[in-house]
């Protein structure tokens, strides 16, 4: 499954970006149903790269939707309105006259306070505006790997607490703005549960070992007071989003990107105040994290 090559792909032209976190991908068409092999290429370069980009694939809803169930089924998207007729499909619209902070806005790992969080988000971009809207990648294995023995064998045995009440809870941040947004972002109280994963999980393809940590999502870490916690979790978000270990992502419009969240965390950088952004976005379900 896990190619060691980038020339080893069968029947896709994979490009990697030059650290190797992140790839373009080149020489089919998600529009159609993609042969087995063709499948299993895609599956091997997003599990070796982390964040593939297909360029030029205007899918339809329904494309994007086909695509998306060829990579496994959906995952549950929790307080956010999906589109209509499209329980798993999100549209993230941000019309120029917003003023409300862009959604993902902070860097996480989409529903990581999940049992089972997703382990793919596809992200189609239909419209993109002339300045900012990148979206930022980090590299939660490299991060990993640059850690020293004795810190990498201190948090071995530590289980991070996730929950998604700083962004979703009642008093969380989308509902304290007050700006208007067109994305209908559902806060509630079960925002508050919580539940802990290995700080540090393996990957179930590759076998790396990933950060799984994110300063949106993870609020504690099992058995440490909180100034404890704080001080560790402080020290990892800081150094996993180091330049060295972040690949900026530039839309087109038209592009698909397919992200893996066992192994990375994300953010949503704005900037494009005064432009309409336009998205659609599918999850692909995941196993729970070990
Ligand atoms: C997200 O899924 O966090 C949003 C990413 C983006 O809009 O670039």
């Amino acid at each position: 499954m896990l190619k060691d090559a980038d020339s080893a792909y069968r029947t896709i032209s994979v490009q990697p970006q030059p650290t190797g976190f992140g790839a373009e991908i080149t020489g089919l068409d998600l529009s159609q149903p993609m042969p087995p092999q063709t499948l299993a290429d895609v599956k091997a370069a997003w599990a070796r790269h982390g964040v593939v980009a297909f360029p030029d694939q205007p899918l339809s809803l329904d494309a994007l939707e086909a695509f998306t169930l060829q990579m496994g089924a959906f995952g549950d998207d929790p307080y956010v309105k999906p589109m209509a007729g499209r329980p798993n499909v999100l549209e993230l619209r941000r019309e120029p006259d917003e003023t409300a902070s862009n959604f993902g806005a902070g860097w996480h790992s989409d529903w990581s306070f999940q049992d089972a969080p997703p382990a793919a988000t596809i992200l189609r971009s239909q419209v993109t505006p002339p300045v900012g809207g990148d979206t930022l990648f980090c590299d939660g294995a490299r991060a990993y790997e640059a850690l020293s023995p004795t810190m990498q064998a201190m948090l071995a045995p530590l289980q991070a607490v996730h929950s998604a009440v700083r962004p979703y809870g009642p008093q969380g941040s989308y509902a304290r703005e007050t700006a208007a947004r067109t994305l209908q972002i559902i806060s509630s109280k079960a925002a508050e549960a919580s539940r802990t994963h290995p700080l540090v999980r393996t990957h179930p393809v590759t076998g790396r070992k990933a950060l799984f940590i994110s300063p949106v999502y993870t609020i504690g870490v099992e058995g440490l007071a909180e100034p404890e916690a704080n001080a560790i979790l402080g020290f990892l978000f800081k150094h996993m989003v180091q330049d060295a270990f972040v690949y900026r992502h530039r839309w087109r419009a038209g592009m698909v990107l397919m992200w893996d969240n066992r192994c990375t965390a994300h953010l949503a950088e704005g900037g494009y105040d005064g432009h309409l952004r336009l998205m659609h976005r599918t999850t692909v379900a995941g196993d729970a994290p070990v």
